[in-house]
């Protein structure tokens, strides 16, 4: 590394003589931070005036069995690190407005005070926007009972009064635990990476404000990726950088500007994974060479994750546009998620081992928990959902987002009557998630969000039916202005029948709905079930119920890959959703939740089981895909039509992994939008992008809401998670990448988004493949067309 500041004379004298005020220090851009005993100094942080270099893993409480935080801090200690960073997500301690909760698995306080027990600092990041791959970035539903989809994460008084209030509470609850008051938290981060989200400023100060309101006296800070730290930085708060790759240039857009010491505040040491893309994983050589280096630099860091864990429940977030995240929330952490250690977690200490302080060793790391296998058992009674739907019926002329009718999430079933007549296509305005059409108890069709499968065809009817629909919800989106996700089906719902040759048939909208729901909640409540013993195979959407028996408890992993899609619980508790789709087949069930004795599980399956039977294994399985498990799916027919049409732009790439934005000479007009790479700077026939947004003719980026890939001329999709998709999702970490695994794409390659609607697009803002220099498919030479018609349908 180049940027190794030397040990100035730090700024501060001793911190404790100070108290709590912002100290201006000479000539820099942040002003030094003290809270008496911490201190952010020129170079250093400073606890009781002594240098600090903070070692920080992240790790969920949320997403650890309570009985185990003890264990998993003492391997987080083991590893070397000296501090833990924790998310407070929002809507996990109020999802219902005004009921705060911090009980049993919600006892922040109780985290925090363990963490101090075993001698580490906390981090602290109270949001209100956490994002964390949870569901809403943190943010609760009820927040989208208010109109609008651009308020969240604004000045805007219908988040900005919530947002407020939640500060307040958590200063309460968590206030008297900072170190200014004994307790452990050093730091208060405000918001998350607000700069890959916004530009106003003044946003960031009335969030820090709530939290000064709250009664933080520790220094606040805020963090955003290397991209962003210029952009969003605000002298009032310090600014750490996010990356897993890359330390020097991190290093350099904080030392631009504000004179402090250098801090990573997210290293990442895997990623998470999402149903239906390749399991992910992090390089550990590559990881320990940045985390020295870090080092090295008098650098600190935290390593998101340390320890990841499991999004148990329904709290699983989803990635834009929409990709909904897996349970296990493995991410490939040094400890695993039930708590293992192994290679990875040896190279972290090993690495993180060569740069103690005099005198500090490191305790053993803890015995991994017992594992137990479980025989496999048969779920032997079923109770069919629309048998079981609760009574309450909510009437509407056309059916309006849950959020309006108070559901937060579940199982929501719609029915309405269908008038006779000929063969139709039903579409609805938008469906929030997945949804089955059933004719008169017949399945027809599923209507699906990730590829804005709004439609679906009826056939002719002779007479009056009932068309019900059946719609789950999975997540609501944790990342970009995507948050605004409103659940359920939007109406209106029409009907048109199909049309011979060009004749255009006219449009019905179907109205007087009848709409039932199982609202699942906070944490996954069943209703009232009517059981029955299974006579013949059930096929369709039905809870299931089965027991095993266990004398002493071990950790064990549910193997659900016989099943379809759905939700399990077991002694009444929701594990969380499992998706036979992969790449996670089963599921984390940790030892402490399995009673000696009779043991209920419940799953609820959309789809319908291959075998009703399920298994406790001794090892978990992350990484098959089964696409052939997933909804069916149109084959596509999308054909790129560029003959004929000219770019509007033809240019070369600056080397390097900055953010690069490109006019065109002329803007252009039209619904899709072809990158065209026709080179890479290593020579070699791959094309990678980790993110491509489009300029409007006032420089600032369009909405992105619509958007989807209306093609891609080739994808990685099994070496490692190439999709197109992380080419528009907003994240810079993970990238679309051409085909290399099977046959090897060659040059050009292309990508096609379709804009939803047309768009005058005036330039583009290209993100390359993170990582350090000579990368693969960094794109040098390439030519953008835009048009209405760059992709046909070919059917
Ligand atoms: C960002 C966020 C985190 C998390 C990671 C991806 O950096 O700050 O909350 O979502 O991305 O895991």
């Amino acid at each position: 590394m180049t940027n190794q500041p030397s040990r100035r004379r730090v700024l501060l004298g001793t911190a404790a003589a100070v108290g709590s005020t912002l100290l201006p220090s000479i000539g820099t851009a942040a002003p030094a931070a003290s809270s008496g005993r911490f201190a952010i100094g020129d170079n250093d942080f400073l606890l009781d005036g002594k240098p600090l270099q903070i070692r920080c893993g992240e790790v969920h409480f949320a997403r650890v069995p309570r009985e185990y935080w003890g264990h998993r801090l003492k391997a987080i200690k083991a590893m070397g690190l000296n501090a833990v960073c924790a998310y407070l997500f929002w809507n996990y301690h109020e999802w219902r407005e005004g009921r705060y909760d911090w009980n049993a698995q919600r006892d922040a306080a109780e985290f925090c005070r363990l963490a101090q027990a075993e001698g580490l600092w906390v981090i602290l990041r109270p949001g209100p926007y956490a994002c964390a791959e949870w569901e809403m970035g943190g943010l609760p539903w009820w927040l989208l009972k208010s109109p609008g989809d651009a308020f969240l994460r604004t000045r805007d008084d219908s988040f900005v009064q919530p947002a407020r209030r939640w500060m307040k509470e958590v200063g309460r609850v968590l206030g008297p635990l900072q170190v200014t008051h004994g307790g452990p938290i050093l730091m208060v981060q405000v918001e998350n990476e607000y700069g890959f989200f916004g530009e106003d400023l003044e946003y960031m100060r009335v969030m820090r404000q709530a939290l000064l309101d709250g009664g933080f006296d520790v220094p606040l800070f805020q963090c955003n990726p290397t991209n962003a730290v210029a952009k969003t930085h605000i002298p009032e708060l310090f600014s750490v950088a996010n990356f897993g790759s890359d330390p020097k240039r991190g290093f350099e857009e904080l030392a631009k500007v504000q004179k402090g010491p250098l801090m990573c505040g997210e290293y990442y040491s895997g990623w998470f994974d999402t149903w239906g893309a390749p399991h992910r994983t992090g390089d550990a050589t590559k990881a320990v060479a940045d985390i020295e280096a870090m080092l090295a630099a008098n650098g600190s860091f935290s390593l998101y994750m340390a320890h990841g864990g499991t999004s148990f429940g329904l709290w699983g977030g989803c990635d834009r546009p929409f990709r909904p995240d897996t349970t296990s929330y493995d991410y490939d952490a040094p400890i695993g998620e039930a708590g293992w250690i192994g290679k990875k977690f040896d190279a972290y200490r090993a690495g993180i081992g060569r740069h103690l302080q005099q005198g500090e060793t490191l305790p053993a790391p803890p015995a991994q928990m017992p594992v137990a296998t479980i025989p496999a058992f048969t779920l032997a009674e079923s109770a069919p959902l629309f048998a079981n739907l609760p009574p309450r019926v909510i009437r509407d002329v056309t059916p309006k987002p849950i959020e309006q009718y108070d559901i937060s999430r579940g199982v929501i079933a719609y029915r309405v009557t269908l008038p006779a007549g000929p063969a139709a296509v039903l579409e609805a305005a938008k469906v929030r998630d997945l949804a089955w059409v059933y004719i008169d108890g017949k399945e027809v069709g599923t209507l699906d969000t990730r590829y804005r499968r709004f439609r679906v065809d009826l056939p002719a009817r002779l007479k009056e039916t009932t068309l019900e629909i059946l719609l789950y919800t999975i997540a609501r989106v944790n990342f970009g202005v995507e948050i605004h996700d409103r659940k359920g089906l939007h109406g209106p719902v029409t009907l048109r029948e199909k049309g011979k040759g060009a004749e255009k048939k006219e449009t019905t909208a179907l109205e007087n709905w009848e709409i039932r729901a199982i609202d699942f909640d906070a944490d996954g409540v069943l209703p009232p079930l009517a059981w029955q013993a299974i006579k013949a195979k059930h096929k369709g959407p039905a809870f299931w119920r089965g027991s095993f028996d266990a004398t002493a408890g071990g950790d064990t992993f549910l193997d659900m890959s016989s099943w379809g899609q759905g939700i399990v619980w077991i002694n009444g508790r929701c594990l969380g959703r499992y998706w036979s789709i992969g790449p996670t087949q089963t599921m984390y069930l940790p030892g402490p939740w399995i009673k000696a004795g009779r043991n209920e599980v419940v799953v609820l399956d959309l789809t319908g089981p291959q075998d009703n039977r399920i298994a406790g294994l001794a090892t978990p399985i992350l990484d098959r895909l089964r696409p052939e498990r997933d909804l069916a799916r149109p084959p596509s027919t999308a054909r790129l039509a560029l003959q004929g049409v000219k770019p509007v732009h033809d240019g070369r790439f600056q080397p390097g992994g900055a953010t690069q934005d490109v006019p065109f000479a002329q803007p252009a007009s039209g619904r899709q939008l072809c990158i065209e790479a026709l080179d890479a700077f290593d020579g070699k026939p791959f094309a990678a992008i980790a993110e491509l947004a489009l300029l409007g003719k006032d420089g600032k980026t369009l909405n992105q809401t619509l958007w989807t890939i209306a093609y891609a001329s080739s994808e990685e999709a099994s070496k490692e998670d190439g999709t197109a998709l992380n080419a528009i999702n907003g994240q810079n970490t993970d990238f679309w990448h051409s085909g290399y695994s099977k046959t090897v794409a060659q040059p050009p390659h292309r990508l096609v988004l379709d804009l939803g609607a047309p768009f005058e697009v005036a330039g583009l803002r290209y993100t390359p493949r993170q990582g350090p220099d000579g990368v693969t498919g960094r794109i040098r030479r390439y030519r953008v067309y835009v048009g209405d018609k760059l992709v046909v349908d070919a059917a």
